[in-house]
């Protein structure tokens, strides 16, 4: 069912869900409502996976490439940006949340090898699949490993890992509360957990100029290269619903993570939250 008109996220001005609704979504999430989001569209609860699941099949062969183009390329640097900030050690373990074609793993392991590991955790083969031949023949191949499974139930034992990670992956899982407090559970005490995401920007102008090529510059590219406008309309609309910055940082002292600090990139566009457990 779609969302009905008049609801704000259907104001063409304000396409960036209030406080009050992005708060209800989060709550709602968190409490296993019987129907949540998938974009801009509501859903049955238990249909979310099986629509991220698909979402992401039809994007995998192209995904990278989608990534550098629309980003202008400026992603690598963000995620540059986000291993530097988490300060790894040699033989660290870290675990990649909704890791996909291990972008974030593979510049992980540059500072956990030899001893240390990665390992690229994801729900969708094919995202796992088409990030396969980045790693093969490298050094860094041997410290890097992949696990299919689900973000909510985290196939690892509690205190496992000095650092956890999710990149551009926790707003397609249904309860993001869950996600995260997994990633708490999986973390040995100091360990380090980080989330990067896209937000909102900060300079009006700048926002609309955003929000324009989002809606109709990305979904355009999206349908001309990797077949699909709408799996590159559904981005910028999961992107308008997730929590800003002191929201998400609130939610994750909740869970039990001190420390909490955020870095805002590009005016806003991407944040880079690290808490400590
Ligand atoms: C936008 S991609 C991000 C990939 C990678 N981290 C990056 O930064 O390029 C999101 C990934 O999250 C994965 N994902 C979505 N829901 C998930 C879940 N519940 N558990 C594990 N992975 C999930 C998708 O399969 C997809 O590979």
């Amino acid at each position: 069912m779609e969302v009905e008109p008049g609801c704000d996220m259907y104001k063409e001005k304000e396409i960036w869900l209030d406080d009050e609704k992005r708060k209800e979504q989060l709550d709602k999430a968190a409490n296993n409502a019987k129907t949540t989001f998938f974009g801009f569209q509501r859903v049955p609860r238990e249909r979310k996976a099986d629509r991220v699941l698909q979402h992401f099949d039809s994007v995998a062969q192209h995904y990278d490439f989608m990534n550098t183009l629309l980003s202008f390329g400026i992603h690598h640097l963000w995620k540059r940006s986000a291993i530097q900030m988490l300060n790894l050690a040699p033989n660290d373990d870290v675990l990649d949340v909704c890791g996909g074609t291990g972008d974030l793993a593979i510049l992980a392991a540059r500072h956990v090898i030899p001893n240390g590991r990665v390992i690229v955790y994801d729900i969708n083969r094919a995202m796992i699949q088409a990030g396969l031949h980045k790693v093969a023949h490298k050094d860094i191949a041997s410290c890097i490993r992949y696990v299919q499974g689900n973000a909510e139930s985290i196939s690892f034992p509690d205190r496992h890992f000095e650092a956890a990670m999710v990149g551009f992956g926790i707003r397609n899982v249904t309860n993001m509360k869950k996600g995260f407090k997994e990633m708490y559970r999986v973390l040995k005490p100091g360990g380090k957990m980080l989330c990067l995401e896209f937000s909102k920007p900060t300079f009006l102008p700048f926002r609309r100029l955003y929000d324009y090529y989002s809606f109709y510059i990305m979904p355009f590219l999206g349908e001309l290269i990797a077949g699909s406008r709408k799996a590159y309309t559904h981005l910028p609309e999961s992107i308008r619903m997730f929590p800003l910055p002191d929201e998400l940082s609130a939610l994750l002292m909740e869970i039990g993570f001190s420390q909490t600090t955020y870095k805002k990139l590009t005016n806003g566009i991407a944040v880079i939250h690290l808490a400590i457990k």
